[in-house]
């Protein structure tokens, strides 16, 4: 897959419309989290010294076509210090802009012709710019205006970001060093059956945690108590096994798990194996014997692919105990120079983030879905609107 780049690009006085992925959790107001933010930096930073200037288009939540203030962008434009335009189609704010200047349109998906992918709402959007370049990696999964619609319409390119995260991506799975170790948890099959058989083809061994090894123990016959699973998704669980069976790759699945009688963060915890899980245990981290085993496991690979926590990670200290585990042996290992690490989704990079090793790790992704598509080996609309 070759893009086109911004390499080289003449973006002097040019208009551009970059879109970047700025979805990042606020809470009171206030960003926790600017991952995705920073990340985005350099293909701002590199436009802005080409004298580019840049009107930034991103989203935030799913507010439905709607022009909710709840999903505003108004702390991403304060965080960045940048003007924010209140509304993504007006174009006045541009008539004032010098080289090297930027803005925040306001939330694109205000408007419902974003998520339609609709040709009139491109054209509004694209309307006034020179260039289009697309940095968000996270959102290209989306046939969306803002991803593919304004690319059709006026010469459009790949960020630093965007380029960046499918060599990685592609590196790790064209060329693994090996032993190859994938670790897939979080709560559902149904949305990870794609990524859980891509990885069976390509991994030597496949941790399977979190819901979603509680799903596979169910469909095993064991016990899983009053805990979050997917009983209509039994055949599929057992399907993949027999699948990672055929490609010679040996699944680990969870072997004891932490458990209490409430799901909350302050429950009393204990640690049982799956034939002592009773009918009111909830299963909410993984368990301490699951995890030294996933932690040896990590010990003995020379790549790790890492996508969804084991457990509540969030509540600390008690439920982060399988997920911080596992972050923590991962970072130990690539630091020593033992291990490349490739961790993507928002829950697991929080993890990483929590337990204060994101710095070690080999490559982060800002990726969630798009992450498990790209990994899945699908077409992401966004990005194939790039190729050379
Ligand atoms: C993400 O957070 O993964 C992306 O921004 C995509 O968001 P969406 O799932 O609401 O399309």
């Amino acid at each position: 897959m070759k893009l086109r780049t911004i390499e080289n690009l003449d973006v002097r006085g040019k208009y551009i419309l970059l879109r970047d992925d700025f979805n990042v959790q606020i809470v009171d107001g206030r960003i926790t989290d600017a991952f995705r933010i920073e990340q985005s930096m350099p293909t701002i930073r590199a436009l802005q010294a080409g004298g580019a200037r840049i009107a930034i288009c991103a989203h935030l939540g799913r507010p439905k076509g709607v022009r909710n203030m709840e999903y505003s962008l108004s702390p991403i434009a304060e965080y960045m210090k940048i003007p924010l335009i209140g509304d993504c189609l007006d174009k006045d704010f541009m008539q004032n802009m010098r080289d090297g200047d930027v803005v925040l349109l306001e939330n694109v998906r205000f408007y419902p012709g974003e998520e339609n992918n609709d040709p009139e709402f491109a054209r509004s959007l694209a309307d006034g710019f020179d260039i289009f370049v697309n940095d968000a990696f996270a959102v290209s999964h989306r046939a969306h205006a803002s991803t593919v619609g304004v690319a059709e319409i006026l010469p459009s390119y790949a960020g630093k970001l965007l380029a960046s995260e499918i060599e990685h991506l592609n590196a790790v799975m064209e060329n693994p060093k090996r032993p190859l170790l994938s670790i897939v948890a979080g709560s559902k099959v149904s949305t990870k059956i794609g990524v859980l058989k891509a990885l069976a083809k390509l991994s030597d061994k496949l941790i399977i945690g979190g819901a979603l090894g509680t799903t596979f123990n169910y469909a095993l016959g064991g016990k899983v108590g009053n805990s979050l699973y997917e009983a209509d998704q039994k055949d599929t669980a057992l399907e993949i096994l027999e699948y990672a069976r055929e490609n010679n790759c040996e699944v680990l699945l969870p072997l004891d798990k932490g458990v209490a009688k409430e799901f909350r963060a302050d429950a009393v915890r204990s640690n049982k194996d799956f034939t002592e899980i009773e009918d009111d245990d909830v299963i909410i981290d993984a368990g301490e014997k699951t995890t030294e085993r996933d932690v040896a496991a990590i010990r003995a690979a020379a790549t790790v692919i890492w996508n969804g926590t084991v457990g509540m990670a969030e509540w600390q200290p008690t439920w982060s105990y399988g997920s911080f585990a596992i972050a923590r042996a991962i970072a130990e290992q690539t630091r020593a120079g033992k291990l490349e690490s490739i961790v993507g989704g928002g829950d697991t990079v929080a993890a990483l983030e929590a337990c204060g090793v994101k710095g070690d790790i080999t490559y982060v992704s800002t990726g969630g879905g798009a992450f498990l598509e790209f990994i899945e080996g699908r077409i992401l609309p966004g990005i194939a609107v790039l190729e050379q």
